[in-house]
């Protein structure tokens, strides 16, 4: 049965660009985020590694270790990296699982047969601290994807876990969140000393609470 949010994220042991990895032994207590790509040597996968690599920092700030995969083998990605490094100016230093057999792929249901038979579509979990899912998105092979908006799920999702807030539309880093509906009104003060506001009883804003 496909993965759905909540569930713990399946371990695998694999082979990669960088040896075999053990998917819990890598991520340790850090959030993860682990995409697939449909194949080795494509346009739009060469531009979606590089931003991946040029976003080490961002991810590093975040705690977040990032895997990616493809039905390729270890010697078809190491030879790609060095096409992605030099494109993209930039040096890939996460790794890329070799999923040959397309056990990881079948884990995670990357394969969707009406879009492809054999190569995964683009797929990505957030995987959180306590193994669980945090986040699916699925986009075509024809679509890179949006890695400002991966990093700023990631934002939310850290926010969640670590205060009682969710985000609303559109939110951005350093905006006002929204006072999950669990807590009771009148227990918002202590709990949020920067304040508050009462759009509506249901509606509750506050300032984002891990910045100054
Ligand atoms: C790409 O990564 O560029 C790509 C892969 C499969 C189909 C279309 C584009």
């Amino acid at each position: 049965m496909a993965l759905r949010l909540g569930d713990i994220a399946p371990d695998f042991t694999a082979e990669s660009s960088v040896g075999t990895i053990n998917l819990y032994d890598f991520l340790g207590d850090s959030w993860g985020v682990l995409f697939s790509h449909p194949a080795d040597y494509t346009p739009v996968c060469t531009t979606e590694l590089g931003r991946t690599a040029k976003l080490a920092q961002e991810f590093a700030a975040r705690n977040t270790k990032v895997l990616a995969l493809s039905v390729d083998d270890v010697e078809s990605h190491k030879g790609w990296i060095q096409d992605i490094n030099e494109t993209q100016h930039t040096t890939v230093n996460f790794p890329i699982i070799a999923d040959k057999d397309k056990k990881v792929a079948e884990l995670y249901d990357m394969i969707h047969p009406n879009a492809s038979e054999s190569f995964t579509v683009r797929s990505l979990f957030v995987i959180g601290a306590d193994k669980k899912v945090k986040l699916i998105i699925s986009y075509p092979a024809s679509t890179g994807r949006n890695f400002d908006e991966i990093l700023r799920v990631i934002d939310s999702l850290q926010l969640t876990a670590n205060y009682s807030v969710a985000t609303p539309a559109d939110w951005k880093n350093g905006e006002d969140v929204v006072v999950i509906p669990a807590i009771k009104t009148a227990d918002i003060p202590a709990k949020f000393p920067k304040g508050f506001t009462e759009v509506k009883p249901y509606l509750r804003l506050t300032p984002q609470p891990n910045i100054d």
